[in-house]
C-alpha cells in the first residue's frame, strides 16, 4: 500500500492542527518518444510514472498561501497576489500555480498546502509538472472550480512558463494529469486530442529501463530556451506555423531552404521525431511485437545527439552500453542535457544491463546512475 497520502497528511495535521480537506497526488513521466517535438506542435508519446507528488491542502479566506514539502526547509509563506519572481525553488511551482489561477480569472482566496514527492528533482521525469499538477488539481477541487483536466495542464503550464519562467511545452502536465495505467499516451500538440495506447509489455518479456544518470539539467538554463527559439527561427524561414507542417519527403529542401546547417539540423530532428512518433505508434497499434519499435528508439537518440544536440557524455554512454548488453532500443528521455535514459529491454536482463552500464560509469568515472524498471502507471487523482 502506498503509505505517501497518509503521511503528508499527517505532515499537513501537524503543521496546521487540523486535517487537510484532502489529499492529491501526481505522477512524474517518462517519454518513450517524440523529445522536443511538443512545442512544435508535434506528438509526443509519454506514459506517467508510479512516482508521484503528493499534496495535502485546505482553502484559506484570508489571502495568505503557505507551502512546506517534506523534502525542503521552509514553510514558506506568502499573498495570493504574489507575482512572479517572488517565490523561488520548489514552492514557486506551486504558489505559481495559485498565482496562474488568479491571472486566469479563477477566484483563490487563500491556500495551505503540504507536498511530499518521491519524483527525483531534475532528473528529467518531470517533478515540476508533478508539483504543478497536484497543487492545481488540489485548488480545484477545494474551491470547486470544476475545470477539465486538460485545463487544469494548461494552467499548471502557465505557472511553470510564466512563474517559474522555464520555457516549456504541454506535454509534462498532459501525462501527468491524462495518463492511463498501462498505456502510453498519444498527444496531438497541435489538436490536444490525446490516446492512450495500451502496451502490454510483460506479456512479451519486455521491460523498460529508466537509468537516472544523475547529470543534472535545469530547464531554466539556457539549452532548452534556445532550442526553442531555433525551431521558431526554422518556422519563420520556411513560413509555416510550426515545424509540424513541414513534410518528411520534403526534409533535405526545406533544410537547404533555412540556409543554416545549425537550423537546418535542429529542424530536421524535429520533422523526423515527429515520423519516428507515428512509427512507433502504427507499429504498436498493430499489436505485434514490441522489440520492433526498438531500432526507432535508437534513431531518436541519434537525432538528438547529432542533429538537436541534447545529450551529453553520461546519457552517450548509459545508451551505448544498453544496446551493447543486449537492449533492443534506447534513447535519452525528456528535455536532455543531463537526466535519464529509457531502454526497452528484455524484462530477465533489465539487472544485468543496469549494471554494466554502473561498472561503465565508474570506469569513465561518472556519479553511480539509478536504474529502475517502469510500467506505465495512472493520472493525477484525489487519493485522499
Ligand atoms: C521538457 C519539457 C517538455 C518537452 C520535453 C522535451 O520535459 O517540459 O515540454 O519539451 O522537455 O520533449
Amino acid at each position: 500500500m502506498n503509505r505517501a497520502p497518509l503521511r503528508v497528511a499527517a505532515a499537513f495535521e501537524h503543521a496546521h492542527g487540523r486535517p487537510p480537506a484532502g489529499v492529491w497526488a501526481a505522477p512524474g513521466r517518462v517519454n518513450l518518444i517524440g523529445e522536443h517535438t511538443d512545442y512544435n506542435d508535434g506528438l509526443v508519446l509519454p506514459f506517467a510514472l508510479p512516482l508521484r507528488c503528493s499534496a495535502a491542502a485546505s482553502p484559506r479566506a484570508d489571502g495568505i498561501v503557505t507551502a512546506r514539502s517534506l523534502q525542503a526547509p521552509g514553510p514558506v509563506r506568502t499573498g495570493t497576489s504574489v507575482q512572479p519572481g517572488e517565490v523561488s525553488g520548489w514552492a514557486g511551482y506551486v504558489v505559481g500555480v495559485v498565482w496562474a489561477m488568479r491571472v486566469e480569472g479563477f477566484e483563490v482566496p487563500g491556500l495551505d498546502v503540504v507536498v511530499d514527492s518521491d519524483v527525483p528533482l531534475g532528473a528529467g521525469l518531470s517533478s515540476s509538472a508533478a508539483l504543478e499538477c497536484a497543487a492545481a488539481l488540489a485548488v480545484n477541487d477545494v474551491f470547486g472550480l470544476d475545470l477539465a483536466s486538460l485545463e487544469l495542464a494548461r494552467i499548471a503550464r502557465r505557472a511553470e512558463n510564466e512563474f517559474v519562467g522555464a520555457p516549456t511545452g504541454l506535454m509534462d502536465q498532459t501525462v501527468s494529469m491524462l495518463a492511463q495505467e498501462d498505456h502510453l499516451l498519444l498527444i496531438d500538440h497541435r489538436s490536444m486530442a490525446v490516446e492512450p495506447i495500451r502496451v502490454d509489455l510483460a506479456a512479451h518479456g519486455l521491460a523498460l529501463l529508466i537509468v537516472d544518470t544523475r547529470a543534472r539539467h535545469r530547464n531554466v538554463d539556457g539549452g532548452y530556451g534556445r532550442r526553442r527559439a531555433e525551431c521558431a527561427e526554422a518556422a519563420q524561414r520556411l513560413g509555416v506555423a510550426a515545424l509540424r507542417d513541414v513534410d518528411p519527403q520534403g526534409i533535405d529542401a526545406a533544410m537547404a531552404q533555412v540556409a543554416d546547417p545549425v537550423i537546418g539540423r535542429r529542424l530536421r530532428h524535429v520533422v523526423t521525431e515527429i515520423a519516428r512518433v507515428r512509427s512507433v505508434v502504427t507499429s504498436l497499434r498493430a499489436g505485434g511485437d514490441p522489440r520492433l519499435i526498438g531500432p526507432t528508439l535508437t534513431e531518436s537518440q541519434v537525432s538528438m545527439r547529432d542533429d538537436f544536440e541534447i545529450s551529453c557524455p553520461e546519457l552517450d554512454l548509459a545508451v551505448e552500453v544498453a544496446l551493447a548488453s543486449g537492449a533492443h532500443g534506447a534513447r535519452l528521455t525528456g528535455g536532455g542535457f543531463g537526466g535519464c535514459t529509457v531502454a526497452l529491454v528484455d524484462a530477465d536482463t533489465a539487472g544485468p544491463i543496469g549494471a554494466a552500464v554502473a561498472d561503465a560509469f565508474a570506469s569513465a568515472g561518472f556519479r553511480a546512475p539509478a536504474c529502475s524498471t517502469a510500467r506505465p502507471a495512472g493520472g493525477a487523482r484525489r487519493v485522499r
